[in-house]
């Protein structure tokens, strides 16, 4: 291949008026990514010289999801007022200054776009020495895209918009992706030829492609697959995409060794890591920053996002959130981890259990009908069906701390701010009020404290639950 200097220029100014949206379409979600990072992602790889992303007046919104998304070294120039594709190019190329070598050019809207898809279209440019190389795809199902015109011998003629095509022309079912590789300097030239008559009065990069052939230079349209090059210009091209890009998260996910057992009813972001011999089953969400660890079991009926979840952890039925997750945990089902949990490795999350801003240490059950909630629960813990921490005291919220090796029993209420010391334990229906020591017992309403009695595996103790309150 004949070596070139390549820089891009990503298309991301427009008002994405069809979304009919207060965000830029750029910023929509494919897959849990948004359409420019797909495309940024898709073009990082070839480490272009440089990468003008063409932005909106206030783009900081923009700029921060790319800064989230760790693309560096992008340079934003703005395009205060959307004239077209052609303009925005304009002045995507004057922030590129006299570069001469091989200017990509990409709309920012298509998230199924592939690193290989780039590479080709960049190194068929080059070899064939045209002055442009555009990408088209053939679909039947083309509705707003520009129609590709080739004359007899199959050669391009030029790009018709939809909005300014004749009825013949818009049978054609080749399509322009609207993803280019110029030469730089014939595209400088060329743009200044490219006038706005045309139903929208805006400036049409795709006039370029006239204006080129005219000239007497080369055009080269390449056909490639068309899901590859989708473009997202209404909610209805967006589902689909979603579809699309979902799907080839799944196919790879199963290349890595990961079951899914249904990929159509299972919905993994792109931004999702999985490790190998998980099993993920139906009508799971695994959205956003999610990494899940080896041999982990998830479903069906979760939704976990932004979290963490260790290796051989078993999760049916429920909602994860923020929250970090442990080794060989098991959650569910019906069970609600609210932002801020930490789960050690070998616990045990049950049935109708709903915890939030809460550390929970290694080896502690919560099997029924609980709430965890601005608590600190040591290692070793028995929380009894039905135990709450009264977190909230109708004013602010309170923290629980309950030590290690503790015995909680059933329908337990911790009125925070409170304390359940070591190897401590509560009687079943007991409202603690104030901090019980360690090794000791707390029964009743509000619960007395018996020092000394609450270790229950100790000799001679009584079950936590025996009737030790003075009859009323
Ligand atoms: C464009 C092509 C069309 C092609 C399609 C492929 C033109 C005139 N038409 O149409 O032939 O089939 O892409 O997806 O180019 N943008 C700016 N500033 C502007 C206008 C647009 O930055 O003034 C950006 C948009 O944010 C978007 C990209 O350019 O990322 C493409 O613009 P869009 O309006 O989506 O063009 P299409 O109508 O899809
Ligand atoms: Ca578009």
């Amino acid at each position: 291949m004949t070596q070139s200097r390549v820089s891009a220029i990503v298309l991301a100014a427009g008002y994405g008026k069809r979304m009919k949206s207060d965000i830029p379409k750029v910023l929509h979600l494919a897959a849990g990514r948004s359409l420019l990072g797909h495309v940024l992602g898709a073009v990082a790889p070839l480490a272009p010289e440089r990468t003008i992303v063409v932005a909106p007046r206030e783009f900081d919104a923009m700029k921060r999801a790319m800064d989230a998304d760790g693309f560096t070294g992008l340079e934003y120039v703005v395009q205060a007022d959307p004239k077209g594709t052609a303009d925005a190019t304009r002045i995507g190329l004057e922030a590129l200054g006299d570069f001469d070598g091989t200017v990509l050019v990409l709309p920012g809207d298509h998230p199924l776009l592939q690193t290989a898809t780039l590479e080709d279209l960049v190194a068929r440019h080059i070899e064939s020495g045209a002055a442009v190389t555009l990408l088209t795809g053939e679909n039947p199902d083309r509705e707003g895209f520009g129609r590709v015109i080739r004359g007899p011998a199959g050669e391009l003629v030029k790009i018709v918009e939809e909005r300014d095509a004749t009825p013949e022309e818009l049978k054609i079912t080749e399509f322009n992706a609207g993803i280019y590789a110029f030469d730089a300097l014939e595209l400088v030239r060329a743009l200044g030829k490219v006038d706005a008559e045309n139903s929208q009065g805006e400036y049409y990069i795709t006039d370029v492609i006239d204006v080129l052939r005219r000239d007497g230079r080369r055009v080269n349209g390449h056909v490639v697959l068309a899901a590859d090059v989708i473009g997202v210009n209404s909610r209805a091209h967006l589902a689909k995409a979603n579809k699309l890009v979902r799907r080839r998260v799944a196919m790879r996910l199963l290349d890595e060794g990961v079951t899914i057992v249904d990929p159509d009813s299972t919905h993994i972001d792109a931004t999702v890591t999985v490790g190998r011999d998980a099993i993920i089953h139906p009508f799971t969400f695994i959205e956003g920053d999610c990494t899940v660890g080896d041999r982990v079991e998830i479903g069906p009926n979760c939704r976990i996002v932004d979290s963490a979840i260790g290796d051989d952890a078993v999760i049916s039925f429920a909602v994860v959130r923020e929250s970090e997750i442990g080794a060989r945990v098991s959650v569910g089902p019906f069970a609600s981890l609210r932002p801020g949990t930490k789960v050690a490795d070998d616990v045990h999350i049950g049935t109708f259990v709903e915890t939030k801003n809460s550390v929970i240490g290694s080896g502690t059950k919560v099997p029924h009908l609980s709430y965890i909630g601005d608590a600190e629960v040591g290692r070793g813990v028995n929380v009894g069906a039905g135990t709450i921490t009264c977190n909230w005291d109708g004013q602010k919220k309170n923290k629980t701390v309950i030590d290690d090796d503790a015995y909680i029993s059933s329908d337990t209420m911790l009125v925070a701010p409170v304390r359940v010391g070591k190897r401590a334990a509560t009687g079943a229906g007991s409202v603690v009020r104030e901090d019980v020591p360690d090794d000791a017992l707390a029964v009743g309403v509000p619960a007395r404290v018996l020092e000394g009695k609450g270790d229950r595996m100790k000799k001679g103790s009584p079950a936590p639950d025996a009737n030790l309150d003075e009859p009323r």
